[in-house]
């Protein structure tokens, strides 16, 4: 199972490139930036990764993210991030950046996005992966905050996919920026939203009623509220589910107790990302394994999840036959065996 898990071809839906900076790669772009970390080694980084709620990790990503200043450090973090998912028979990625988090600190726009883009189509390239990428407000900002963001963004509007929310959601509610992403939409670009991770159902349903989502990021809450699954089901709304983000966040007590399965009993559209691996202790395939081994999913599972990847992806119509019909040929290639 193993096996098949790292070899079936996959979609990475949920993922904040800041959130891939290794320890290592942070300890380097600190030195040759001069800068210094309070941390005396990696292995005392690692050790600080310890978090029991949203806001732990938070602030410590957002400290990590600060060593990022030029574009090639925005470059390195993105290819780091694409050689590794490489491994893990990744073909398509669609991921997060958070400009706020560095034109707060003086970094202009377009050296954060220039780094990431050059990679990004390096990756295409050389790697084969595919990619969409999607910007995000932080959400314990200011409306007029994410209004600047966009305005910023828009000379970049060809190189970017979609808008997403992220950051502190308890007591931000999705409601909050309603207008800006009319205006995003209004410039055709799509739009997905954190909901649900720690906020009520309710915040779901705003992602949905209010910011017209094309997809929610983690959604487990939404569990809780039988009238919003059956929504979800009937929109064929896709959730971006990140097991073991959700295990060091303390969203779920235990593996085990992840409503990834019942997710999928009730018919939606669940697919299974690493949210922000070099904190959380596992890339793609590591996220398949921990989920698949603690709800003992069997093969067919496995393949549904590695499809609604796809089908839960911003890829055309087209592209999306042409990778259901990879993960189909590895399938056939696999045999029956376990
Ligand atoms: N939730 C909210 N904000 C985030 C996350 C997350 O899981 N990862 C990076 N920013
Ligand atoms: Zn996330």
């Amino acid at each position: 199972m193993r096996a098949f898990i790292d070899g079936i071809p996959k979609a990475e839906l949920h993922l904040h490139l800041e959130g891939s900076l290794e320890p290592e790669l942070l300890f380097a772009i600190a030195q040759r930036n001069n800068l210094t970390l309070p941390y005396a080694s990696v292995d005392d980084v690692r050790h600080a990764y310890q978090f029991s709620r949203l806001q732990d990790f938070l602030d410590i990503y957002y400290q990590g993210m600060s060593v990022l200043l030029y574009e090639q450090d925005f470059y390195d973090l993105t290819w780091a991030y694409l050689e590794r998912v490489a491994r893990d028979n990744v073909i398509h990625v669609e991921v997060f950046f958070d400009p706020q988090g560095h034109t707060d600190r003086g970094v202009p726009f377009k050296v954060v996005i220039d780094g990431i883009h050059r990679a990004l189509e390096e990756g295409q390239k050389k790697l084969g992966i595919s990619y969409r990428l999607i910007m995000c407000f932080l959400r314990h900002l200011s409306e007029e905050s994410a209004f600047e963001t966009l305005e910023a963004a828009m000379p970049y509007r060809d190189r970017l996919c979609g808008i997403g929310l992220d950051s502190s959601e308890l007591g931000h509610p999705p409601s909050r920026f309603e207008r800006v992403f009319a205006k995003a939409r209004a410039a055709g670009l799509k739009a997905v939203a954190h909901a649900g991770e720690e906020g009520p159902p309710d915040y779901v349903w705003q992602a949905l009623e209010l910011l017209k989502v094309d997809r929610i990021d983690h959604g487990n809450r939404a569990m809780e509220d039988p009238a919003l699954v059956n929504r979800l089901v009937q929109d064929g709304m896709a959730l971006t589910v990140c097991p073991l983000s959700n295990l060091k966040l303390k969203v779920i007590e235990t593996m085990q107790a992840h409503p990834l399965r019942r997710m999928l009993d009730a018919g939606i559209i669940a697919t299974i990302n690493s949210d922000d691996p070099a904190y959380f202790g596992g890339y793609m395939s590591a996220n398949l394994i921990a989920v698949q081994t603690a709800l003992n999913l069997n093969k067919d599972a496995v393949i549904t999840l590695a499809h609604n990847g796809f089908r839960g992806s911003f890829l055309s119509e087209t592209e999306k036959a042409a990778a259901l019909a990879r993960i189909d040929a590895f399938v056939v290639d696999a045999g029956t065996g376990d």
